[in-house]
């Protein structure tokens, strides 16, 4: 599967002006490269051949990201009957976020979602044993915290966002890892199907307060509280603690975190989140 977006349009069109007739470039947003060939009309990729005016459409879109699909380029996105949202992949030099309703899922401004995913993880580090993910998104935290875990669940509400990580190559071993285990579903609901203790870490990262504010409520942390064994750790996405609604929001989180039996509760300020402990 070829997946395009702006960046390699760019590329491929100043490639274009320099009357090349090669390049090597990437169709998997960066991931790797591969050489084809141009000719004055297309492109010739591994797969297919595609005309230039497709890629002069491609870099009229700097939030979404396109697969090439019999010839032609189809710009990635989904409308989910279940939330009533549009989604789409958004490129950036590094991986792509997911966008919901026109919100990117994870951080990009003076950071990338690769980055800010390797923040989140190192902020409950060391993982270990079984680790719940409850909210899969595109899999970044998934795939990155199979790579020391024993097991790893993840829960997505939504299977429009399950298509958007399909598409996208840097949730490729989302779909591969053995280790790793998807539910579709509500958190809030499929984390009351596991028995006690079973969980080493909880990895939280939540759409914000106002798009699913059961993920922060009592009920539900003292569902991760139950779930997670003695001395486990719950890492907790909230957002910039440093805004208005991210102090607000943090304030609220560690006073219903600490009601539902965290002992302990560890800003982690680089990660726009916390840790909770549940005591030994
Ligand atoms: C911020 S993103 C998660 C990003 C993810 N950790 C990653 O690494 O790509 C939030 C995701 O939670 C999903 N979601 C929203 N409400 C949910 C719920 N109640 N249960 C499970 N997933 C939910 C959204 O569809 C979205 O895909």
């Amino acid at each position: 599967m070829t997946i395009l977006s702006h960046y390699q349009a760019a590329e491929l069109l100043q490639a274009r002006s320099a009357e090349r007739s090669t390049i090597s470039i990437s169709l998997d947003l960066g991931l790797t490269t591969t050489e084809i060939a141009l000719t004055p009309d297309r492109l010739i990729l591994p797969d297919a051949v595609v005309a230039w005016n497709e890629i002069e459409e491609i870099a009229q879109h700097d939030t979404a990201c396109f697969v090439v699909e019999d010839n032609r380029v189809r710009q990635i996105r989904g409308f989910s009957d279940l939330t009533g949202r549009a989604y789409g992949l958004m490129p950036t030099k590094s991986a792509p976020t997911m966008l919901i309703s026109g919100l990117p899922m994870h951080r990009i401004k003076n950071t990338n979602p690769y980055q800010d995913t390797l923040a989140k993880i190192k902020a409950i580090a060391p993982i270990h044993g079984r680790v719940l993910d409850t909210c899969t998104g595109l899999g970044y935290t998934a795939i990155e915290a199979a790579k020391t875990a024993e097991r790893v669940i993840t829960i997505e509400l939504d299977p429009t966002a399950q298509e958007m990580a399909r598409f996208n190559p840097w949730s490729r071993s989302l779909f591969d890892n053995p280790k790793i285990t998807q539910l579709i579903g509500d958190a809030f609901d499929e984390i009351q199907n596991f028995a006690d203790g079973q969980f080493s870490c909880i990895i939280h990262d939540p759409p914000m307060l106002s798009l699913a504010g059961d993920l922060y409520s009592g009920d539900f942390y003292a569902e991760c509280q139950r779930v997670l064994r003695r001395s486990g750790k719950l890492f907790h996405y909230i957002g910039d603690p440093d805004s208005k609604s991210g102090a607000r929001t943090t304030k609220g989180v560690v006073r219903r975190l600490q009601e539902a039996g965290f002992t302990r509760v560890v800003l982690k300020p680089q990660a726009f989140g916390l840790v909770a402990f549940k005591s030994s």
